[in-house]
């Protein structure tokens, strides 16, 4: 089990910038896995049952509409190129691929991937941009669209259950360069409220703040159905949450800054099975 720590270092760290809930220190946390490091565990672990038993059940989980509508996009020709997904990769879930042996299984658990354009991380909302403009010869859904958003749900529960890997803390990984530059994010204070994401992700996991337990703040959750928007999610919404939460400046989606925190962000949690599209508060 994940040592509950007490309330107050984060009662301390979040001084006047957050109102803190009952000083409750009973966790719920469970099903808390062992890492060769560290112990890493998921969101889920911290969610409450009821947010956990609406991600069990694909009926029930709000993000499934959205994948749906996605499916359908799936199959339809679009672009100058007058092309489908489906004419390239197959059905989503054909594990040959398609006509170009390109499997959508897989993707979830192994991005953000090296892209040798841009010569960084690409995730895989950037992916499938690129596939609309490269070869559909389309205009790419917008970033956080619903569109957007169910097409990567789609793709990425091919690969739930699968376990997150990532190569990028290797000096001959070409994404190295963009997981030191995530790790130096993860471990810088900024806003008003001078915190780092290590103070609330990494120091205070497994406490409770508002009535909600903090989590490692992991990405194998994402994309996620969250309650509190009562919208799908991209992963760089939440980095921006938790940037405006201490009142720090956002960045862009898909720029740059986040891509690289991404990257750092799968591999602290590299192990952990891939749940998206999953239901967090
Ligand atoms: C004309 C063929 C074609 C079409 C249409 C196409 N793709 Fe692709 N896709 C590719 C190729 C080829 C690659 C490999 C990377 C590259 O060369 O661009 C790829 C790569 C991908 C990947 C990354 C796979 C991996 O293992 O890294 C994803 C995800 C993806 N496509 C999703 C989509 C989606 C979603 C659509 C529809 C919106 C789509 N593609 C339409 C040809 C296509
Ligand atoms: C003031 C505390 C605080 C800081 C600092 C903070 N977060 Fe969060 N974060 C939260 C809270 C609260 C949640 C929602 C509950 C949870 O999952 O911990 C959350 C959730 C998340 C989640 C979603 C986890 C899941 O399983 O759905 C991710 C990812 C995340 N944060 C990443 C970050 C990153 C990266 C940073 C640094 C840029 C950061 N957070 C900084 C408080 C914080």
């Amino acid at each position: 089990m994940h040592k509950v720590k007490s309330v107050t270092a984060m009662a301390v760290l979040l001084g006047a910038g957050l109102a803190l809930g009952a000083c409750t220190t009973e966790s719920t946390t469970k099903d808390v896995m062992k890492h060769p490091y560290k112990e890493v565990w998921s969101g889920y672990s911290t969610a409450t049952p009821e947010t956990r038993a609406m991600q069990d059940d694909d009926f029930a989980n709000p993000y499934m509409p959205y994948v749906d509508a996605a499916a359908e996009l799936w199959d339809t020709p679009a672009g100058e190129a007058k092309k489908s997904c489906a004419d390239c990769h197959g059905a989503p879930d054909d594990a040959k691929g398609g006509s170009m042996g390109i499997p959508m299984k897989g993707v979830g658990a192994k991005y953000p991937a090296y892209d040798p354009e841009s010569h960084g991380p690409i995730n895989v909302e950037l992916r499938i941009q690129k596939c609309q403009t490269d070869h559909q010869k389309a205009k790419p859904f917008k970033y956080e669209s619903d569109e957007l958003l169910g097409m990567t749900g789609l793709v990425v529960m091919q690969s739930r259950g699968m376990k997150r890997e990532t190569k990028a803390a290797e000096q001959s990984d070409p994404l190295y360069p963009a997981w030191l530059q995530g790790k130096a994010f993860y471990y810088q204070r900024r806003g008003q409220l001078d915190l780092a994401c290590k103070h609330c992700h990494e120091d205070n996991a497994a406490i409770l703040v508002r009535a909600e337990l903090l989590s490692q703040g992991q990405s194998n959750g994402f994309p996620t159905y969250r309650l509190k928007w009562q919208k799908p999610g991209s992963l760089h919404r939440r980095f921006r949450g938790c940037n405006n939460n201490i009142r720090s400046e956002p960045y862009a989606y898909g720029s740059d800054e986040y891509l690289a925190l991404e990257t750092y962000l799968a591999w602290r949690g590299r192990g952990l099975p891939i749940e998206g599209p999953s239901v967090r508060k």
